[in-house]
């Protein structure tokens, strides 16, 4: 063999690998097959794409923590949310979307959906289930619930319309990146698709996109890995591999940031310049009941409503603070804050809160530290707000 040759051949996969804890990340495109026959064998995996052995134990792991019979990744959470729809709707449907629902979910459905002849109607998850599923009409293919969304918190009594949109033939999907597929499980109160940004807590590091989507229903993963093949999205090795490595340590994280969460919440609960605190696991929050009967725990994630105030005080709020990144994710080890009034004029129903909302994510400081760094940002909205 000439060296041109030989140099392709070098630094070959080994046939064997040793065990080590986590799974061996395999890169691959080509996948290269044992004999001839096996190139068109459908139960074989002949292209990268399709997602290789740490893609695989990924889905397991997730399936295992959701109770799902099968699990398919995306490239981000929104493409999930996204992915699920798509797989499903076709013209002539009609899809229930939760007024609350994350913003850029929204925008898909406003502007993508349409064009492929699927009405979208955007419903107040406040109203009851009866009222909602009784209410649908017979377009109706889909109800996608965000419980609680992730800007103001509002609950969904999720069970009830699960069982309700079932019984008339109607599929629901949740966005249940709140509770990470760990703290609520929707498929085991009747959902039928449980999707989530694993870019938020399971990740966990701020440093990677993924989402995923999860079924028992053996039609609707087979009708989700073909919109996967469909569509030609694919997850890479690496990223499925960060994500699994964050999947260990979410249990330890999530009580460490919801009592976080918590502890603040209740100091913020007493401060003069907060009038409202949209948090399920608060007793004053009107969810509460609904999240104390489904949920196993909280998150970090929540909201306050402070004195009425203009935006250049909200501004200065937030400017303020020392400990909180401003940034829109959540989910990492780091505390970060927004202000959401700017999100909420696309909303059909609900627009009105009782004063400015900031989002606050509880990271993995000591939550001493982050109530210190919003007293005295607080204390400069009060300033600034008169
Ligand atoms: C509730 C919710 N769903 C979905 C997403 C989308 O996740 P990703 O950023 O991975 O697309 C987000 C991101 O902020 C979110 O907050």
């Amino acid at each position: 063999m000439k060296d041109e040759t030989r140099m392709i051949r070098l630094g070959a996969a080994p046939e064997t690998l040793v065990k080590t804890v986590g799974p061996p990340i395999q890169r691959g495109s080509t996948v290269l097959m044992p004999n001839a026959a096996a190139l068109y064998d459908d139960h074989q995996v002949t292209y990268g794409r399709q997602g290789l052995g740490v893609q695989a134990t990924l889905c397991d792991a997730l399936a295992a923590m959701e109770g799902a019979s099968g699990v398919t990744l995306y490239p981000s959470g929104l493409a999930a949310l996204t992915g699920a729809m798509l797989a499903v709707l076709k013209a002539g449907d009609e899809v229930l979307v939760c007024d609350t629902i994350y913003k850029p979910t929204r925008r898909f459905c406003e502007r993508v959906l349409g064009r492929f002849g699927v009405t979208v109607r955007f419903y107040d998850p406040r109203q009851s289930p009866q009222a909602l599923v009784g209410e649908a009409g017979p377009a109706v293919r889909m109800i996608v619930l965000e419980s609680p969304g992730s800007l103001t918190f509002e609950m969904q009594d999720v069970p009830a319309i699960a069982a309700l949109a079932r019984a008339r033939g109607i599929l629901t999907l949740a966005d249940n990146t709140w509770a990470a597929g760990y703290l609520f499980k929707p498929l085991e109160h009747g959902v039928d698709i449980s999707a989530q940004a694993l870019t938020k807590y399971v990740g966990g590091h701020s440093d990677v996109f993924m989402g995923s989507a999860a079924t028992r229903d053996k039609g609707l993963l087979d009708a989700l890995e073909a919109g996967i093949i469909h569509l030609g999205w694919s997850v890479s090795p690496d990223d499925a591999y960060q994500i699994l490595r964050g999947l260990r340590t979410l249990p330890v994280r999530l009580a460490r940031q919801g009592a976080s969460g918590l502890a603040v919440a209740e100091w913020l609960a007493a401060h003069p310049q907060v009038v409202r605190l949209l948090h399920p696991a608060l007793p004053c929050d009107a969810g509460h009941a609904l999240w104390s009967r489904d949920y196993a725990g909280a998150c970090g994630l929540f909201a306050i409503a402070l004195t009425p105030g203009p935006q250049s005080a909200v501004d200065a709020f937030l400017d303020a603070l020392k400990l909180f990144g401003l940034g829109f994710s959540w989910g990492g080890f780091e505390s970060l804050a927004i202000g959401c009034d700017q999100q909420l004029h696309c909303r059909d129903h609900l627009r009105d809160y009782p004063g400015p909302l900031i989002r606050l994510h509880i990271g993995l400081e000591d939550p001493g530290d982050l109530v210190a760094d919003l007293a005295q940002a607080l204390a400069v909205y009060a300033s600034h707000a008169g």
